[in-house]
Formats: C-alpha cells, structure tokens, sequence
C-alpha cells in the first residue's frame, strides 16, 4: 500500500516507471484490473477534469465508487476532513482521492489512515497526478526532459501545478525559468530564472501556461491587458519554434493567458494533457495498490 502525495519523496526512477506504465496504458488499452476495490473521491474544490478523469480511471481499472458530495455531506453541520475519512474507511472505501483548500491537507490523515491518500490538490501546494500527466505529455513529445527548456508563465505563486512541475522537471534535469508579473512571483521557487515571455519565446520548447488563480487573490489586477502584457498572443506564438509546444493545465481563462484561436492550435497540447489525465490517473492507482 502506498500513499501518493508528492513527487518530493519518490525518487526519480519510480517517477520515470508511472510515466512508461501511463504511456503504456494509453497504447495497449489494456488496464489493470482493480475490481473489488472500493474508492471516494473528495473534492473540496471544484473540478472538472481532475476529478471526472479519476472517475474515469477508476472506471476503467473497474474499481466500485463510492460518491460523496461535499455539498450535501455532513462537512456541512461540521464535521472535520479526518472524521469524514475515518467514516467512510469504516463503512469500507479502501482508497481516497482528495482535493482540500487547506495546504498539505494529508498531513493530518497520514499517520491515523491506514489506506491509500491521493492527493488530487491541495491548497497552493502541489497537484501531482497533474505533474505526471505533464510528464506524460512532454515525454511523449520529446522522449526526454534533459535539457529542454520549459517556461512556465503567469500566476506562479498560488499555483501548484507550477510548484509540482518545477520541481519535478528540475530533478529531470530540464532547463526552468517563469514567466511572471513581479506581485505573481515566488521567492521560494528557485529552480527557474525568472523572465519574460518575449526574451524565452523563440528558445523554449515547451511554454507552460498557468490559470490565473482569482480564487486565491486577495488583491485585484487588470484582466484586460493581462493577455498583451503577460500571455501567449498570437504574435508571440508565431515566434515558437516548430517543434516548441503550448501546454496549460486548465481550465483556461481566453484571452486572459492565452488567446484563444491558439487553444486548439497544432502546437497545442492542452487537450491531450486532458487525454494523458486518466491513463497517469491509472498509472497512479495501480502504484497505490500494487506497489
Ligand atoms: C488545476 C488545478 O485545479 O490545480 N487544474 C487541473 O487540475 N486541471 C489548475 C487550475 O485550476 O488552475
């Protein structure tokens, strides 16, 4: 049994094993089977992908889903996440996939909760199964990450799809610098240089944009010029190298981060990021339980 919380405590050839098993998964459709295991997902923030591609995953694995909704649950008279967990373990859900608000929400459940933790976001902390599929996405491209040179641009500090993939591409060995206005950046992110997307636009091979996180923000910035400041425009894209590719985890604010007649653009990748979700969604299912 594995927990499956960050990359931080997983080393780098056990990553590199989830990133061939999805890619696998994707090219045999043949899955592993986890009937008989029963699994929640609980989604304390809203989702769409994140969440329909793990029901999707499970699905798939032919896992039995026990459906919870926070709206309607007892979260609503009170009830703590651990007391939700620890009654839903007992009644027989033998794996949780969780998205909280709270930053490092797990720490709590880990040692009290002796089933599989996923963690599906926390906070402005890290997202990994979104990290993987990135990976996937990128590998699939490239079939390397040594060397490439990834910017990521826009709202780095409250995102974790930024904090996890920084990281995690780091420790590949890729080349990271963000693309940020100055009230977005992040002392803490020291893996990257820090510049603008005019200077990297044409050396980069892959541009990783970011939704901005209003959500998060306490203080407010002018939406409409963020595209010609800070965005993919059409006129920086047409600077990409051919091979470069656009990537944005979504969901996508058009014509706020990038314009968007590039969304479905041939350089753009988002929607197979999407794709890429459930069978790195599998990848991490079956570590949990088979590992
Ligand atoms: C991301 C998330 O929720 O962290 N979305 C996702 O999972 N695809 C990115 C975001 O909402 O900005």
């Amino acid at each position: 049994m594995n927990h499956f919380i960050s990359f931080e405590t997983l080393d780098l050839e056990l990553i590199r094993d989830l990133v061939d098993d999805a890619i696998s998964f994707k090219r045999k459709k043949a899955f592993p089977n986890l009937s008989n295991h029963y699994i929640s997902n609980l989604f304390f923030e809203n989702s769409t992908r994140t969440k329909l591609s793990f029901e999707m995953a499970e699905k798939k694995t032919g896992m039995e889903i026990i459906y919870f909704d926070a709206e309607s649950s007892s979260i609503k008279k009170g009830e703590t996440l651990y007391d939700t967990v620890k009654t839903l373990n007992s009644i027989g859900v033998e794996c949780f996939v969780i998205r909280h608000t709270q930053d490092r929400f797990y720490e709590e459940l880990i040692p009290r909760i002796n089933v599989p933790i996923i963690n599906a976001g926390d906070g402005c902390g890290d997202h990994p199964t979104q990290s993987l599929l990135d990976l996937v996405t990128i590998y699939e491209e490239f079939g390397t990450f040594k060397d490439l040179n990834i910017v990521i641009a826009g709202d780095i500090v409250h995102s974790r799809v930024a904090h996890s993939d920084a990281k995690i591409l780091k420790r590949f060995g890729a080349n990271i610098s963000f693309a940020t206005p100055e009230f977005w950046r992040d002392s803490s992110m020291t893996m990257g240089t820090y510049t603008t997307l005019d200077k990297v636009v044409s050396d980069v091979d892959v541009i990783m944009l970011l939704r901005n996180q209003n959500e998060r923000h306490a203080q407010q910035y002018d939406e409409n010029d963020f595209l010609s400041q800070y965005g993919l425009t059409t006129e920086r894209a047409a600077k990409m190298k051919p091979s470069a590719i656009i990537m944005h985890p979504a969901p996508i604010n058009r014509n706020v981060e990038i314009d968007e007649t590039l969304i479905e653009a041939p350089q753009s990748r988002i929607f197979t990021q999407m794709s890429n979700g459930v069978f790195a969604r599998i990848a991490v299912l079956n570590y949990v339980f088979n590992s």
